[in-house]
């Protein structure tokens, strides 16, 4: 310890108030600084010692160096105080950004999850479409026989209604309630909420009794399209799917349609596009075709407008209907659909 000259004092306050000042630069975090604290104006400290020897000198010099240390340790204490602040909100800040909820996070890309590639799918689908101007629209799983079939033109005991495979729910009158065959109760809904002009898709989940294999499931999903317009041709169909497959799949992919029968659309077309994994020259996946099947389209069909009450003498459409867990298999090369479903995290990771 050195003695000051001008106070008597075994400790040179000048020193010490630029020694803590230095040490405090120095300190980082709340604990840091309690124990500097500890060292600087404990017990055991330079500045207490200095107090205790302050009962050996005249009572003038003790009053006058009694003085200049209580003036210095309030000098360090002011110092201490105002670097705890500067820490606490240093604290304060890092908890706030701990804490907060990034709701804008996409967990796709983290050790946290994956969107499924159903819905990654979809969500590329809809995207595609969006693009296209068209809106999205949804309706229930659980759908009345009336929007699943007889406004779609398939009244009760129509043969077409053997195309689709049903679950009925047990649920007011018997067969009066089902999990939806197809998307297409969704156009009946759509126009049923707003007048023409439409161009909206709608996509979600579809049920069927099947007997699961590589290439269906009873749970599946499809995206319905729906057009109402002027002057709406087949052109406008056939030009919409061409876009659509090429947008997705990529220029080498086309498509084409095939005559077919659906009982809400006339006239009514498959729609197939180039095989992927071939990409046209045929393969087993696409029994050696070139082509696979996505889905159904056409012109909508009078009685459909009728069921809603659009008059068909102003305004025609189309509409088209295919599989999501087709398009993923399609776009990705999965042999078998049924892996969508397995929930096998070996998949799930990859997707
Ligand atoms: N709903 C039909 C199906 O699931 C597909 C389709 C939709 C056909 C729209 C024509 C128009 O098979």
């Amino acid at each position: 310890m050195t003695k000051s000259e001008s106070t008597g004092l075994p400790v040179d306050t000048e020193r010490l108030v630029d020694v803590v000042q230095d040490r405090l630069s120095e300190v980082g975090d709340l604990d840091e600084l309690r124990s500097l604290e500890t060292e600087v104006l404990g017990k055991k400290s330079e500045l207490s010692l200095a107090h205790r020897s302050l009962g050996g000198l005249e009572p003038d010099a003790r009053r006058r160096a009694g003085a200049v240390l209580g003036e210095t340790k309030s000098r360090i204490e002011t110092l201490i105080s105002e670097k705890r602040e500067e820490l606490e909100e240093v604290s304060r800040r890092r908890q706030l950004e701990a804490d907060r909820l990034d709701l804008t996070e996409v967990v796709r890309e983290s050790g946290r999850g994956h969107v499924h590639l159903v819905q990654r799918t979809r969500d590329e689908l809809e995207d595609v479409f969006i693009g296209m101007g068209f809106s999205v629209a949804e309706g229930p799983e659980a759908e009345t026989d009336w929007y699943n079939f007889e406004a779609l033109n398939m009244p009760p005991a129509h043969p077409a209604r053997s195309m689709f495979d049903t679950f009925y729910l047990e649920l007011g009158e018997p067969d009066a309630v089902l999990l939806r065959t197809h998307t297409s109760p969704v156009q009946i809904r759509v126009m049923q909420s707003q007048p023409p002009p439409i161009y909206s898709v709608m996509p979600g989940r579809a049920y069927r009794r099947e007997t699961a294999d590589a290439r269906h499931t009873s749970i599946f999903h499809q995206i319905e399209g729906l057009v109402v317009d002027r002057g709406i041709s087949f052109a406008d169909l056939a030009g919409t799917i061409e876009i659509f497959t090429s947008a997705y799949f990529g220029p080498d992919i086309h498509a084409r349609l095939r005559p077919a029968f659906f009982p809400f659309t006339e006239p009514s077309a498959e729609f197939e596009i180039t095989c992927t994994i071939c990409k046209g020259s045929g393969c087993r996946t696409c029994s050696h075709a070139g082509w696979v099947e996505l889905g159904g389209c056409g012109m909508v069909d009078p009685a459909v407008f009728a069921a809603v009450d659009i008059d068909d003498e102003k305004w025609t459409g189309f509409a088209f209907g295919f599989g999501i867990d087709r398009c993923a298999q399609m776009r990705h090369e999965i042999p078998d659909m049924r892996i969508l479903l397995e929930n096998d995290v070996r998949f799930l990771r990859q997707a």
